[in-house]
C-alpha cells in the first residue's frame, strides 16, 4: 500500500508535466535535454545514508507518457526503499543514451536500469558495464547484449495478441460474411519490442487474410511498410492520410487499423476522423492507456487500449534489483517470495539477447481496456481518477 501511495505521488508530477507538453527540455523531476542526468539522494524518510547503493534509471524520453509514469515510479519507488537514484532522459536520441549511461558508470552506480532507445546499439556501455561488474535490467526493452542480466517487461507477444483478437471478435470474423478492410500501423523498429507487438496480433488475423475475410487495400502487410520511426504520432498520421488518399479516396470501406500502441494511435485516429469519408466508425486498437487516448477511447474515436500497470513493472524492478543488491535470490523465487497482488511469470527460454543466450525475464500480464471497462479497470485500483469533465486523468494529487 506504501508504494501504491508513492506512486500517486510520482503521479502528481507527471500530470504537471504533462500539462506543460512534457519533453526532454527540462522540469523539476527531469533533467534538461542536454544536460542527461538528474542524482538525488535517498528520501528523507528512508533513512538513507552515504552508504547507500545507487541505481542508474536509463529512460528514453519524455515525449510518450508513458515513459514519464515509469521514470517517476522507479524513480521515487528506489528512493523510498533508500537508494540513491540517478534519472535520465535521452530525448530519444540513442547517442545521448550512450552518453548519459557512460556518466552513470563514471558516477560509479551499482545498478543499470535501462529502457533502451535502440537495443542493439548498446554493446559499449553494455560492455562497459560488464567489465566494470555492474549488473543491468534491461526495462520494458530487451538489449541486444549479454551483459543484460535480467529483462523485466510485459508479455509483449500476448499485447499483440490482445489487439488482434479484439479487432477479430469486434468485427465477429469467425461468423460474419465479411469480407472487412483493414489497415495495420506498427511501431519502431529499433524496440525489440516492436516485432512481439506486430507479430502477436499477425498470428490472430493472418489467417482471415488468407481466407480472404480480411482485406487488405493498400497490400502493407509487413512489419517494415507498416513500421513508425520513434512510434512518433506525426509518423503515423502522414501515413495513415497517404493510406487513406490512396486506397479510400474511391469510397472503399475502412472497418479497423489495428495499432500497436497509443502514440500511433492517436495519428492514425486523427487521420481517420479528418480524411476517411465513409459514415462508419472504425475499430482502432492502442497500447498503453495514455490520457489522450483513453479520451479518445471514451469519445468512440478509439476502440481500445491494452493497459500495462506501469507502476507494478517498477515494482518488479524494485524487489529484482533489492535481490540483486543485496544477494537475496534473483531468480523465479522472487515471485512467491514478492507478495506481489499482481500476475507475474518467470520466463528463461522466451528472450534472447544473442543466439542460444536467454535472459532471464520477469513477464507482467497486459489488459485490455475498453470504455465498457475503464472505471473498473483504471480506476478502482487507483491507477486514474475521473475528472471533473468525466474523462480520465492520472491523478487528482
Ligand atoms: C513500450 C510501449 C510503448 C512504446 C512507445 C514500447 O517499448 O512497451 O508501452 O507504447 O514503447 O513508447
Amino acid at each position: 500500500m506504501k508504494k501504491f501511495l508513492a506512486t500517486i505521488l510520482a503521479l502528481t508530477m507527471i500530470l504537471a508535466l504533462a500539462a506543460c507538453g512534457g519533453n526532454d527540455s527540462g522540469s523539476s523531476s527531469a533533467p534538461p535535454a542536454d544536460s542527461g542526468s538528474q542524482s538525488s539522494e535517498p528520501a528523507a524518510s528512508s533513512g538513507g545514508n552515504g552508504d547507500a547503493k545507487t541505481v542508474g534509471i536509463a529512460m528514453p524520453t519524455q515525449s510518450l507518457e508513458r515513459w514519464n509514469r515509469d521514470g517517476a515510479y522507479l524513480d521515487e519507488q528506489f528512493k523510498a526503499a533508500g537508494y540513491n537514484t540517478i534519472v535520465t532522459y535521452s530525448d530519444n536520441k540513442n547517442e545521448q543514451q550512450v552518453n548519459d549511461i557512460q556518466n552513470m558508470l563514471a558516477q560509479g552506480v551499482d545498478l543499470l536500469i535501462i529502457a533502451a532507445i535502440d537495443g542493439n546499439a548498446l554493446n559499449t556501455v553494455m560492455n562497459d558495464a560488464g567489465a566494470a561488474g555492474v549488473p543491468v535490467i534491461a526495462y520494458d526493452r530487451l538489449i541486444m547484449n549479454d551483459n543484460a542480466s535480467y529483462y523485466v517487461s510485459f508479455d509483449n507477444y500476448t499485447v499483440g495478441k490482445l489487439q488482434g483478437e479484439y479487432v477479430r471478435d469486434a468485427l465477429d470474423l469467425d461468423n460474419a460474411a465479411g469480407p472487412f478492410n483493414i489497415e495495420f500501423t506498427a511501431g519502431d523498429p529499433a524496440d525489440n519490442n516492436a516485432g512481439y507487438f506486430f507479430n502477436g496480433a499477425m498470428d490472430v488475423l493472418k489467417p482471415y487474410i488468407e481466407s480472404g475475410k480480411l482485406v487488405v487495400p493498400s497490400g502493407q502487410t509487413e512489419f517494415s511498410a507498416v513500421a513508425t520511426d520513434q512510434w512518433q504520432t506525426d509518423v503515423a498520421l502522414d501515413r495513415a492520410q497517404n493510406v487513406l488518399a490512396s486506397f479510400y479516396s474511391g469510397g472503399a470501406k475502412l472497418d479497423a487499423w489495428l495499432c500497436s500502441n497509443d502514440s500511433t494511435s492517436l495519428g492514425v485516429a486523427q487521420a481517420v476522423t479528418a480524411d476517411y469519408a465513409g459514415g462508419n466508425s472504425v475499430i482502432i486498437t492502442g497500447q498503453d492507456g495514455d490520457v489522450a487516448n483513453l479520451r479518445n477511447i471514451k469519445d468512440g474515436v478509439q476502440s481500445m487500449t491494452v493497459y500495462k500497470a506501469v507502476a507494478n513493472e517498477a515494482v518488479v524492478t524494485l524487489d529484482l534489483a533489492k535481490a540483486i543488491l543485496d544477494s537475496g535470490t534473483a531468480d523465479g523465487s522472487l515471485i512467491s517470495a514478492s507478495g506481489w497482488d499482481f500476475a507475474c511469470d518467470y520466463d528463461t527460454t522466451s528472450y534472447q539477447t544473442s543466439d542460444g543466450h536467454n535472459c532471464p525475464s520477469f513477464l507482467l500480464v497486459p489488459d485490455v481496456v475498453t470504455a465498457d471497462n475503464m472505471e473498473e479497470k483504471l480506476v478502482t485500483p487507483g491507477y486514474y481518477v475521473v475528472g471533473a469533465d468525466g474523462y480520465l486523468e492520472a491523478t487528482n494529487g
